[in-house]
């Protein structure tokens, strides 16, 4: 797809073209660059401002159309009020905000990267070329037509004017990375179920390879070998054959246990026997989001050459009624050993989650498992799309990604877990039944999970809420957030690179 934004790094000597995007603090006060591409155009500031009644404050702006004086095609001035306590993802809304204001038939724009107290750090001005490159994405793969009257979007060059060019060129290295990850997460999530079945799935997360992480691939004997039962009976309705796909990064020291990061890979959920109402079905297609952030945020630690051993696992199936689905009623025997009875085949995620989870820990023995899922709509009612679900054995693991949570803009908060509510997921004819009835939803599949991860540090993400349709931010305009691989890098690079 063509990337509708292009980024480069350059000095603050350099002329701007284009668009002229300038940051400004409160009480109308810009740095000296600023200042000094203004000159041409006399006091246009001042009365544009006092017009306006622009002042400088967080989150308002300036726009002005072809400015007396300047070769720009536009001036945007945006506030950003009293920037000593911005932080990391401050930067990164600020970069989207920015992008934002800058119109889709725009093919150059320059912001000067200084407040006027100085120029911005490298690692500051490379978040603002992470958000602004994450608020330019798009997923326009599949229009072959324009509305009347509407302008082809041109691909915009964004020149980020700096003080000191290699630092920033530096700095964006790492965080280059990471915007693909997100990028990446967001594709896989945007693209239908036609064309994204499991098999396309493994096949699109093997690009990894060429950033030197292994990629295994199980197929359906692998699986069977195994004894994945409970991952294949979800998929054994599916014309489509389900995989599980296992990436490795050895970054870290060799020999040293890795830590795991497992993806619900359901390509599309239509509820299988136990099929889902029509209204809105099509949004399940995204019922892979988990696998997908597995999938970006492996891109992420492996560009960024992150200092840390990293299993990603992902099991991919596809969910559908046919005469040779799994139904109501059925006992499947998991890969640990123990059986669940199937009591409705949409609660399906789980049945997935906890072969992949058996598989990683009995395997890898990794230092902590994280999963992520699109689990339940039961998370929705309870946290609405703000804030992810978490469920966990694990104090420090709560509070570290709680942390990176409230870091990144990609918020946790957790939820309870326990003996009363394991208790509600006993089966008269297994040992667990895959749903515990109408209360606490989001908990009893939980519970289902804890039964397959032993005594290894975890938390499950329910991001049913957070992934998918997601509302509007400076960040993302996409119906796909790619949330969680922001996250999850943060919780890396934070705790594990030591
Ligand atoms: N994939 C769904 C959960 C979901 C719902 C994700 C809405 C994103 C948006 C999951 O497989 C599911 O169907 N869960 C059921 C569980 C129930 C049958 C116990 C649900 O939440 O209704
Ligand atoms: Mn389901
Ligand atoms: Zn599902």
């Amino acid at each position: 797809m063509a990337e509708p934004l292009k980024l480069g790094f350059e000095a603050f000597s350099a002329a701007p073209k284009g668009v002229l995007i300038l940051l400004c603090e409160e009480g109308l006060k810009l740095g000296p660059a600023s200042r000094r591409a203004l000159a041409p155009a006399g006091d246009l500031l001042q009365r544009a401002a006092a017009a306006d009644r622009f002042t400088g404050k967080s989150g308002s702006a300036l726009d002005i159309v072809a400015p007396n004086g300047l070769a720009a095609t536009r001036l945007i001035v945006l506030g950003v009020g009293k920037p000593v306590k911005l932080k990391s993802n401050d930067f990164a809304k600020l970069g989207g905000a920015a992008m934002g204001r800058v119109p889709s038939s725009a093919t150059e724009a320059t912001l000067i990267a200084e407040f006027a107290s100085g120029a911005l750090k490298p690692e500051q001005s490379a978040d603002i070329a992470h958000g602004a490159r994450l608020r330019a994405y798009r997923f326009d793969l599949y229009k072959t037509k324009r509305k009347e009257g509407e302008d082809a979007p041109a691909s915009t060059h964004l020149a980020i004017a700096v003080s000191n060019v290699a630092a920033a060129q530096k700095a964006w290295v790492s965080r280059e990375g990471l915007t693909d990850g997100v990028i990446i997460a967001r594709d896989l999530i945007n693209e239908p179920a036609n064309v994204l079945y499991p098999v396309e799935f493994a096949r699109r997360a093997s690009a990894l390879k060429k950033l030197g992480v292994s990629v295994d691939v199980l197929d359906v004997p692998a699986m069977k070998k195994l004894g994945m039962n409970s991952l294949l009976a979800v998929g054994q309705g599916s014309v489509h054959d389900s995989r599980v796909v296992i990436m490795r990064w050895n970054g870290g020291k060799k020999g040293a246990p890795p830590i795991s990061f497992i993806g619900k890979g359901v390509c599309f959920d239509t509820g299988g026997i136990s099929i889902k109402p029509a209204a809105g079905m099509e949004d399940m297609k995204g019922d892979m989001a988990g696998a997908a952030c597995v999938v970006g945020l492996m891109h992420a630690l492996a560009a960024r050459k992150a200092k840390v051993n990293v299993i990603g696992a992902i099991g991919l199936v596809e969910n559908m009624p046919d005469g040779n689905a799994f139904r109501p009623g059925d006992i499947v025997k998991t890969m640990s050993g123990q059986t669940i009875e199937i009591i409705n085949t949409d609660a399906e995620g789980r049945l997935v989650l906890a072969d992949v989870l058996h598989y990683v820990n009995t395997k890898y023995e990794p230092k902590f498992m994280v999963n992520l899922a699109t689990l339940t709509g039961a998370i929705i009612v309870a946290l609405g799309q703000e804030y992810a679900g978490m469920f966990s054995n694990n104090d420090q693991l709560c509070d570290r990604l709680t942390k990176a949570g409230q870091a990144t803009g990609e918020r946790v908060w957790r939820m309870p877990l326990g003996p009363e509510y394991d208790k509600m997921i006993d089966s008269r004819f297994a040992d667990m039944k895959n749903t515990g009835g109408r209360y606490g939803g989001s908990i009893t599949a939980a519970q289902l999970l804890q039964r397959f991860v032993g005594k290894t540090p975890w938390a499950h993400l329910d991001i049913a809420g957070t992934a998918l349709g997601s509302p509007q931010s400076d960040i993302n305009r996409s119906w796909s957030s790619g949330w969680g691989v922001r996250l999850l890098n943060a919780l890396v690079a934070d705790h594990y690179e030591k």
